[in-house]
Formats: C-alpha cells, structure tokens, sequence
C-alpha cells in the first residue's frame, strides 16, 4: 500500500483529553477509515491516561500533534474558550480539524476560521454528529415521504436542574460560550437547520436566578463557582422557508425534560429522538388519531465522532462534508442573535447561510471501511 493509498487509515491528532474524549476514543478506534496517532492536553497525565486507555500510539502537547506528520485531521475537543486558538492553530499547520461545538465563542471567530480553512485549502468540521444519527436521518427520510404533509411549526424543550450536579470540572458550562444555550442548543438547533434549512430572525426571554452553584461531584465536590450566562432561554425562530419553532433551554428546572422536539405539519405531528442522542423511535399522531404510532429508526447509531467519520470519506471523494463549518456557524449565529434579543428584547436577524446537508443513506456504516 503506498502512502497516498486512500485505504490508509486517515490520521487523527485529538487535542483534548477530558470527559467527552472517552466517547471519541472508544468510537474512533473502532471505526476502520480512522486512525488516532496522537493524544493531546495541557494536561500532559491526561494525554497520557488516556493514550494508554485506548491503544493510542502516542501522547502529548498540542503542538506534538500539530507537528505529527501522520496526522490529518485534528480533533478539537478542548473546552469552547479554546476552540478557536486550537482550530486556527490547526489549520495554520494545514491540518482539517473536526471542532466540538460551538465552532467559537463569536461569530466574527468563526467566519475567521472557515476563510482561513478555504484559504489554506482544508476542512472544517463541527459537533453535533447526532444530526448524522439514526434518529433525525429517518425523521428526514418520513418528513420528505410527505407523511406529516408540509412542516409549519416546531416545538422543542430542554429542562432540568443543569450539570452542576455530575461534570467533576463544570465551570465551563456556565461561562460564555456554554450556558444551557450553548451547550444544548447546537444539538437542538442543528437539527431544526437540518429539517428547516436556514433561520432569518430570532427573539428570546433569559433569566439568571443564581449567581453561583455548587460542584456535586468529583474531588472538588462542594466548591462554589459563579454564573456568568444565563441558564433559562426561551426563544421564537423564523426560518427562511416559512417555518417558526419555539424553544426552550433551562437549567433552572427541578424537573428534568430533555429531548423534546415535536415537529409539527399539516397532516400530522412528529415526535423526534432526543437531538444529543443518535437514535431511539420516532412516534406520529395524524389529525383524528387517539394515540401515537411507534416508527423504530433506522441508521447509524454508533455514536459520537461519525461525523469525523462522514469528513473524512467526503475528502477523499471530494464531496461535501455533512456537520458542516458553515452549518455550526449558522448556528452559532443563532446562538449568539438569541443571547442578544435576550437583552435588547427585540428580534435580532440571522444573516449567515449554509447548504442544508444532503441526507445519509440508512445503510451508511462507520462500521465498515470504504473502500
Ligand atoms: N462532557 C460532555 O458530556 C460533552 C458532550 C458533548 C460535547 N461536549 C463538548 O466537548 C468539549 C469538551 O468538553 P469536556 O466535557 O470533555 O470538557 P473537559 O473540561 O472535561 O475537557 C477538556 C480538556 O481540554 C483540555 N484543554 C483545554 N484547553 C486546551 C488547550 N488550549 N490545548 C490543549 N488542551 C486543552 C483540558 O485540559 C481538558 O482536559 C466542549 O466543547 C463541550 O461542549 C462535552
């Protein structure tokens, strides 16, 4: 095989070795078109632990992996306040890079990193995969059989006391670029871009009612941090084709919801998986129904990193990559539109646009290799 064969493995640098990393390197190792040559952290114990967990031939600072000459593609699953120092490094060092969302904390970040990606001729990848899952690909494969007529409305909810209570480390999601908002919000999001196709205007409500928490688990357990975003957003979106969706983040709820998505259209209701999973039953209740009808999904549910998966054979084909930088820049425009209407209570305009993924065939498998 020569070192061009495209039936190499594609060589994988992952920068970021906390509590998400485990879930990349279980699937990255299994999926055969991929292969982890180096871990990286700033905490070098943790490159370490987790280069000996799963077989990963080598450990170290996020400039070894930079630097490997093996690696490709740099998978960025560092904290959302350096994903655009370590996006843009990667790309400087000619790497494409597969970022965890949000692509950055701004837009003007963002829009930064995918001209200097066009510029240096890679890719630019971004979380959520789950939009490549079993769930929303089969509620995309219904919804475009016409089984709930025209799509008008979408109605999701994400509710629960917030993760203060498990994540050992949980600063980051209450910072900027995190928040229930950031953090849950691209998996909600991304899946309404994908079935809607790009958003015009924005407008949303959010509320602050602590300033500080408490960590729940973990060695620093019982130590209190600050709250600098808010953790109740409700927001009203307007998409360019005419639907509206009304949306709900809060991590001030005693009770827990999460994964609500009804989409709603002329002839009947879906009830989509929940957006952060990648599978699980979709159920439909047409006009003058008494109850839902289970539909089971079908497709990919292997879990994070198919979307490195997806990024990968879409280079070597020279085809579109599907979790787009462009879609996560949508996004994340959205993001930041609603965290400003919270503020200046009017509607706040999306400008950005994206090319609304084509969708994945139900025998896609990151399983099997190929070529
Ligand atoms: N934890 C989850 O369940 C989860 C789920 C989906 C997505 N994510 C996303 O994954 C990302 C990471 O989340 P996490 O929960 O793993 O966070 P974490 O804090 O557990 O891990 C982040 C790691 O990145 C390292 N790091 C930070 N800055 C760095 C830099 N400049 N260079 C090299 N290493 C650096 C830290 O030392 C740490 O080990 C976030 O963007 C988050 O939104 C997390």
């Amino acid at each position: 095989m020569s070192p061009m064969s495209p039936m190499r493995p594609f060589g994988i640098g992952l920068i970021g070795c906390g509590n998400i990393s485990k879930q990349y390197l279980k699937n990255l190792s299994a999926f055969p078109d991929v292969a982890v040559l180096i871990c990286a952290d700033v905490d070098a114990g943790r490159a370490k632990a987790q280069a000996a967990a799963y077989g990963v031939p080598e450990w170290g600072s996020a400039g070894d992996a930079l630097g490997h000459p093996g690696v490709q593609l740099i998978v960025n699953l560092t904290v959302p306040a350096a994903h655009a120092e370590v996006t843009g490094a990667a790309i400087a060092a000619g790497k494409h890079v597969w970022s965890e969302k949000p692509l950055t904390l701004d837009v003007a970040a963002g829009r930064a990193l995918l001209s200097e990606a066009g510029a240096a001729g890679v890719r630019v990848g971004c979380a959520p995969d789950t939009v490549l899952g079993a769930g929303l690909q089969s509620a995309r494969r219904l919804i475009g059989s016409g089984a709930i007529g025209t799509p008008i409305t979408a109605l999701t909810l994400l509710q629960g006391p917030g993760p203060q209570s498990w994540h050992p480390d949980p600063e980051f999601l209450f910072a900027p670029g995190a928040g229930p908002l950031f953090d849950l919000g691209p998996y909600y999001l991304s899946m309404l871009a994908t079935l809607f196709g790009p958003a015009l205007r924005v407008a949303a409500i959010g509320r602050r009612p602590r300033e500080s928490r408490v960590i729940g688990s973990g060695p620093r357990a019982g130590t209190p941090f600050s709250v600098a975003v808010p953790t109740y957003v409700a927001a009203l979106a307007e998409y360019a084709g005419g639907q509206a969706a009304s949306l709900l983040f809060s991590w001030d709820s005693p009770l827990s919801r999460a994964g609500f998505v009804e989409i709603t259209g002329t002839e009947a209701t879906l009830a989509v998986p929940d957006p952060n999973r990648f599978d699980g039953d979709l159920r439909i209740r047409r006009a003058g129904d008494a109850d839902w009808t289970v539909i089971p999904a079908e497709g990919a549910a292997a879990g994070r990193g198919i979307g490195v998966v997806d990024m990968v054979r879409a280079i070597r084909a020279g085809a579109r990559h599907r979790a787009s930088g462009e879609l996560a820049l949508h996004v994340l425009e959205m993001m930041t539109a609603i965290e400003r209407s919270a503020v200046s209570a009017a509607f706040e305009s999306v400008q950005t646009r994206f090319e609304v993924p084509a969708p994945l065939d139900a025998q896609w498998d990151p399983y099997a290799a190929a070529n």
